[in-house]
Formats: C-alpha cells, sequence, structure tokens
C-alpha cells in the first residue's frame, strides 16, 4: 500500500488539469450513509422507484418530501471530512482541478473546493412542477403542506427536490462541461463511486480514451477499479491525507 500511495502522489504532483470525480463514499465518513453498500446503503432499505422517480413522486408525493427532508436534516448535520478537506488542499497545490460529483451533499463546496459540478443537483435546492427552479427551504417557509407549494405568483404547483431522479435528464449545460473536463484531463481521481450509474460512470472511460492516469481510492473494487492505474483500496478520509502527505514531502 505505501508503495502504490507513492505512485498516486506521485502522479498528482504532475498532473496539469485533474478531475476528481466522487461518489457517496466520499462522504460516508461524514455520517452520510451511500447507496448501494449491503445493509446500510439507502437502496438497500428502500425503493429507488418509490423514492427517486416522478412515477413514485406522483404516487405518493408527501413519503418522497419527507423521505428528503430527512435526508436534508443529515446533510444539514454534516460536515466535511478529511478526504473533502484533501480534495479541496489539492485545488491549492495543482494548477488546474475540477470536482464532478454525484452527490447532493454540498460539502466539496463546504469544505472548500471552488470549481464543483453537482452532476444530480443539490439537494437544498427545489423547484415546482411547473418549472420554477432555484427555490431554498426560506422561500418556502410557513406553509404547512407537505410537499408545499410554489410561491411564484399565481403558480401554486407542487414543489419537489431539484435533484435528478431516475430516469431525468442531467442538466445539459453541467453534463457537457463535465463531458469535456473529463476528455481534457491528464489526470483522473475516483472517489468513492460504485460507477454504475450513467452517464456518470462513462465519465472515467472518456478520460482514459484521452489518454489521462487513472487513480481510484474505495474500500471495495468498483466497475471502474480495471480502468485505474492506481487503485488505492482504503477509506478516503484515510487514504487522501496520506497521498498529500507524501506530495508534501515530495
Ligand atoms: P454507491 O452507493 O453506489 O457507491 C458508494 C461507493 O463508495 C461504493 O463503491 C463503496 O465501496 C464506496 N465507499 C464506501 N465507503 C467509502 C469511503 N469511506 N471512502 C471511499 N469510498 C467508500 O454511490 P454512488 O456511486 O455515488 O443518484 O451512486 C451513484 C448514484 O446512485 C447517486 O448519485 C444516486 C444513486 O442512486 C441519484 O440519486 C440520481
Amino acid at each position: 500500500m505505501k508503495d502504490l500511495i507513492h505512485q498516486a502522489a506521485d502522479i498528482l504532483a504532475h498532473a496539469h488539469r485533474l478531475v476528481v470525480l466522487t461518489g457517496a463514499g466520499i462522504s460516508k465518513e461524514s455520517g452520510i450513509p451511500t447507496f448501494r453498500e449491503a445493509q446500510q446503503g439507502l437502496w438497500a432499505q428502500q425503493d429507488p422507484q418509490r423514492l427517486a422517480t416522478m412515477q413514485g413522486f406522483l404516487a405518493n408525493p408527501t413519503l418522497v418530501w419527507d423521505w428528503y427532508q430527512f435526508r436534508l436534516r443529515l446533510v444539514e448535520q454534516a460536515q466535511p471530512n478529511p478526504g473533502h478537506r484533501a480534495i479541496a488542499e489539492l485545488e491549492q497545490r495543482l494548477p488546474h482541478v475540477e470536482v464532478i460529483t454525484q452527490n447532493v451533499d454540498g460539502l466539496h463546496v463546504q469544505a472548500g473546493s471552488r470549481r464543483v459540478l453537482e452532476l444530480h443537483g443539490n439537494i437544498r435546492r427545489f423547484k415546482c412542477l411547473r418549472g420554477h427552479g432555484g427555490l431554498t427551504m426560506a422561500d418556502l417557509a410557513g406553509q404547512e403542506a407537505t410537499p408545499p407549494l410554489c410561491p411564484h405568483p399565481g403558480c401554486q404547483a407542487l414543489v419537489r427536490p431539484g435533484v435528478v431522479w431516475f430516469g431525468e435528464n442531467l442538466d445539459y449545460r453541467i453534463l457537457n462541461q463535465a463531458v469535456a473536463d473529463s476528455e481534457a484531463c491528464d489526470v483522473m481521481l475516483i472517489v468513492g463511486t460504485s460507477g454504475v450509474v450513467q452517464p456518470a460512470a462513462s465519465l472515467p472511460y472518456r478520460a482514459w480514451n484521452a489518454r489521462a492516469r487513472i487513480i481510484e481510492v474505495n474500500p471495495q473494487p468498483s466497475e471502474l477499479t480495471d480502468l485505474a492505474h492506481v487503485y488505492l483500496a482504503g477509506p478516503a478520509g484515510v487514504v487522501l491525507p496520506q497521498v498529500l502527505a507524501v506530495m508534501s514531502e515530495q
């Protein structure tokens, strides 16, 4: 493992354009559950069709609203962990770093990363079924209804979480940027994703095709591990600070 940490540190230290692609695993050490891990994963306990699709929302809007409110409370109590902070620190040390995350918790920004693409949206934002977006809990304050109704004058449509659900398209501007960044990077660091949800899971293939070096951090091998030039098997909050410590010695 020590050798692998040194290899990863060496690759990162020479990166001109780094993309960091993250998934739920980066936030696990902040107390936010992942989706697909056996036992504790959210999708091991809950049916994503009921909770994370438009059909599920229309069938039972209150259930879906309450579940996202529960997750919002978890996120609001969470703090960035040493893994998020190490990624933010990379931005200070390297010429160009982009974070592309599937997470909706905003913890990369909270940790100090400034260039962050949130592929699946942000759990603190809401939109109505007629398309009024960018709503916050403050905009919805004082409403008894669950879900609340759109506060735009004359609208009154149901308000839903502003995250991307299964079967929905990503914001095309964000996706285009993520694709362009992945094709332009010379190093991609993949952290804490199982690599099964598209289109996020295709981004490492774009980087690999463009001859980028790929580093992966994940305690368990993922669908993307075969692409990795260096695979670091361990929790992000432990492994990433070790990599940065070695970079500091170089
Ligand atoms: P998953 O739950 O599918 O995968 C989490 C990954 O994190 C697994 O590979 C774990 O082994 C790894 N992991 C666990 N602890 C870790 C740690 N401490 N450090 C590093 N890695 C760790 O989550 P995602 O790949 O993010 O989408 O899932 C992708 C998307 O599926 C999510 O964005 C969400 C979900 O349905 C939507 O809601 C649209």
